[in-house]
């Protein structure tokens, strides 16, 4: 469907209030903003998430709001945070969380016993359910072991976009059945469940540092990574987007560090020289 034919699409809603230009018009923001393409096919989903901004900022019609953000950096933010998708659960995609533990976490705690810095990164990270489960799974059954951990130089970083999410992932408080997917022998001992709700045990919670970070634009980053999650983003994103992050993504790894992104995206493109995939949607940039 081409934007100039919405007409079906929008049925119901009156053209002078939002119709295909001003549709057209709040993707190019979005691309611009986020790297986010909005097919025609979101048109709808345009108009349900920004219609009470709509109303919210008194502007009557889109075509008053798309003014509004062209000018506006901050209304700019709230209209591109709402048009994000956040959909996560905790150990989605449990193959990426069994091989981090059973070929990657050995080796960290390699490092920390040599007193070596550990760096983790789930680029992404939405309202948490991702880094909670990674960090969950690295600070393992064994609280002797994990005591090790939580005395080390060890911290992830945890980055998304939308500050909704962001503030949600920071409070690490869940409904407890959304847990059920994290296997028992990590839940137990580092979340505490208190009524209908689980929070995340502060010792995880102290090796954590959430940011608002935009992909698309400067990585304030000092350290290479040892483990990177980038799952489920670049969906959204065209070709050449997604090309250049992931070749962004590999550099920031140290050599012999892990890359884990979503099971329907590819890492393509000039970061293929860099590397090696060692399983589905896992890779290991190469030794130097
Ligand atoms: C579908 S969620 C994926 C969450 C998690 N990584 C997972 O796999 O379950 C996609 C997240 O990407 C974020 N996002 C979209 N565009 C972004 C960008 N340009 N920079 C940073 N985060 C972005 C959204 O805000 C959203 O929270």
């Amino acid at each position: 469907m081409l934007a100039e034919d919405l007409s079906g699409a929008l049925a119901g809603i009156s053209p002078g209030v939002y119709g295909a230009r001003d549709f057209e018009a709040i993707s190019q923001i979005v691309y611009r903003g986020a790297g986010i393409v909005l097919p025609p096919s979101k048109a709808m989903l345009v108009y349900s998430r920004l219609a009470p901004m709509v109303r919210d900022t008194n502007c009557g019609t889109f075509a008053n709001y798309v003014q509004r953000i062209e000018q506006d950096p901050a209304e700019r933010t709230r209209a591109i945070e709402a048009l994000t998708t956040n959909h996560t659960f905790f150990y989605r995609e449990a193959h990426h969380f069994e091989h981090f533990a059973a070929e990657v976490r050995a080796d960290l705690l390699a490092r920390i016993a040599a007193r070596e810095p550990v760096r983790m990164w789930s680029a992404a990270c939405s309202s948490g359910e991702e880094v909670w489960s990674l960090v969950l799974t690295l600070l393992g059954p064994d609280r002797a072991e994990a005591r090790r951990i939580i005395g080390s130089d060890t911290l992830v970083l945890a980055t998304d976009l939308a500050s909704h999410v962001i503030a949600k992932a920071t409070a690490a408080s869940y409904a407890a059945n959304d847990l059920e997917p994290i296997p028992a022998a990590l839940r137990t001992p580092w979340t505490e469940v208190r009524g209908d709700r689980a929070v995340i045990a502060a010792e995880a919670r102290n090796l954590v540092r959430f940011k608002l970070l935009n992909l698309l634009g400067e990585w304030p980053l000092s350290r290479p990574f040892d483990v990177i999650f980038c799952r489920n983003v670049m969906i959204y994103f065209d070709q050449p987007t997604k090309e250049r992050l992931v070749a962004r993504l590999a550099a920031q790894l140290r050599p012999g560090g892990f890359l884990y992104i979503g099971h329907s995206e590819r890492a393509t493109g000039p970061a293929e020289r860099d590397l090696v995939q060692v399983g589905p949607t896992i890779y290991q940039r190469r030794a130097a």
